[in-house]
């Protein structure tokens, strides 16, 4: 069945709450990869599939039924095998988040401790932002490869961070792209099959994955969150990986900037022994789990002090660097390049008391509208622009204190970004009680 008429009936029968066989689920992944390669003679319409979306999104999916979808998005192009390489393979991943360049600290600080790490990432859409926009702030940094030059890299430098090529898990772009646009990504079955299904493609033994739970992640509670990640590490061990899903706070930004440029630049503080504590903490963490899950570690405490001493003796810096240049990329013009055509303005609190809240959602929304993020796809973005925070929450802040700096090369788009952020931030009179970043961790 792969014709118009045939595909009404699978969506009316799960519109009706019934369940899909496996045949129809490979049927929806490979109508979705035919739209990605030739949306004008597909055979199922973006509509009928966008429908189908819909009714899964309402009704629900069962356990086998998210399985079935996993499997069959993962085979809907190439898998590339990395049974050659003589260390385990580890990849990280994210729900998506605000402020968040983990990867660009986790992935070369497990290459450090001695696992290869072949990490695809996508670009920033919606709120969350995207570890390839980030990176494409480095002068001549390449980001595209064919399978065959991921290997040479991966065996190279232990790491790569490069674009998540068409050729893999196609049928993600496209399910992934409708339910942007359907309102339908708050699925917990879509959201498992479509994270699963990207990672089995992308071929590592085990996967790390940070689920956000808070006001600026996909689902904000933090029940709705951990079920995910019980799904997510089920479908990794059904198909034969090695799962452990991180559950991390997202309900202010991770870290204080917020923006492309301005993220490399604080991972790479944290890489030098500096930047925030909590993205350190974090990435630190984020290491740690995958070093025990892969074998690397025997024990959670030894994994721990595994990943301080590599990043505090200086070698996921180095790492890093290494990939950067292997990559094409030069991070010396990064950090020496001029900023003369970035303006700044500075957002200053209309009131003293304590810091309650800085709100993800409202953050990304005025480094959106500087030009950090896209609202549509094919939308070019200012690698510059963005926000950085000045305070914490839970921090006591006087009257006229500067909160955050806004940077943008539109310097047009300040007003709308500054009343934008300046609802982020609610202050208060009682110190609001810290916090727990790392929330729960199955595995
Ligand atoms: N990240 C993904 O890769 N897929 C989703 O559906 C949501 C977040």
């Amino acid at each position: 069945m792969s014709n118009h008429a045939g595909f009404v009936e699978l969506i009316a029968r799960k519109r009706d709450g019934k369940k899909l066989r496996d045949a129809d689920w490979r049927v929806v992944a490979r109508a979705a990869a035919a739209l990605e390669r030739d949306p004008d003679n597909a055979p199922v319409p973006a509509y009928q599939l966008s429908a189908l979306l819909m009714a899964a999104y309402l009704r629900g999916m069962a356990f086998s039924e998210t399985r079935a979808l996993t499997t069959a998005v993962a085979d809907s192009g190439e898998r590339l095998d990395w049974s050659g390489v003589d260390r385990p393979t580890v990849d990280k991943h994210s729900t998506g988040g605000v402020g968040d360049k983990l990867s660009l600290i986790a992935v070369p600080l497990l290459a450090a401790c001695g696992a290869a790490v072949p990490k695809l990432s996508g670009r920033a859409l919606g709120h969350t932002g995207g570890t390839i926009d980030k990176l494409e702030s480095i002068p001549g940094l390449r980001l595209e490869y064919a399978a065959a030059e991921l290997d040479g890299l991966l065996r190279g430098n232990g790491c790569f961070i490069a674009g998540h090529s068409a050729a893999l898990a196609p049928a993600d772009a496209v399910l992934y792209h409708l339910r942007d646009v359907t309102a339908t990504v708050s699925s917990r079955p879509l959201v498992a099959a479509s994270i699963v299904g990207k990672k089995l493609a992308a071929g590592a033994g085990t996967f790390v994955i940070d689920v956000k739970s808070g006001r600026g992640a996909i689902f904000p509670s933090q029940r709705e969150s951990l079920r995910l990640a019980r799904d997510i590490v089920r479908l990794a061990r059904d198909a034969g990986r090695r799962c452990v899903c991180l559950l991390t706070g997202m309900d202010q930004p991770l870290g204080r900037a917020v923006g492309n440029a301005l993220e490399v630049e604080e991972a790479l503080a944290v890489l030098d022994g500096e930047g925030p504590g909590a993205v350190r903490d974090t990435a630190l963490e984020l290491a740690a789990r995958g070093l025990k899950a892969c074998g690397l570690s025997g024990n959670i405490d030894e994994a721990r002090e595994a990943a301080r001493g590599r990043l505090d003796d200086g070698a996921a810096r180095e790492i890093f660097e290494r990939m950067i240049t292997a990559q094409g990329g030069d991070l010396c013009a990064f950090v020496k390049r001029s900023r003369d055509s970035i303006a700044e303005e500075t957002l200053t609190a209309p009131r003293a008391g304590w810091l309650r809240r800085i709100g993800a959602r409202a953050v990304a929304r005025s480094a959106m509208l500087l030009g950090a993020g896209r609202e549509k796809a094919a939308e070019a973005i200012d690698h510059e622009a963005g926000v950085v925070l000045a305070v914490e929450r839970g921090a006591r802040v006087e009257t006229g204190q500067s909160l955050a700096r806004l940077h943008t090369r539109r310097p047009e788009t300040l007003a709308a970004a500054r009343k934008a952020l300046a609802g982020a931030f609610v202050i208060g009179g009682e110190r609001p009680t810290p916090h727990r970043l790392l929330r729960e961790v199955v595995e």
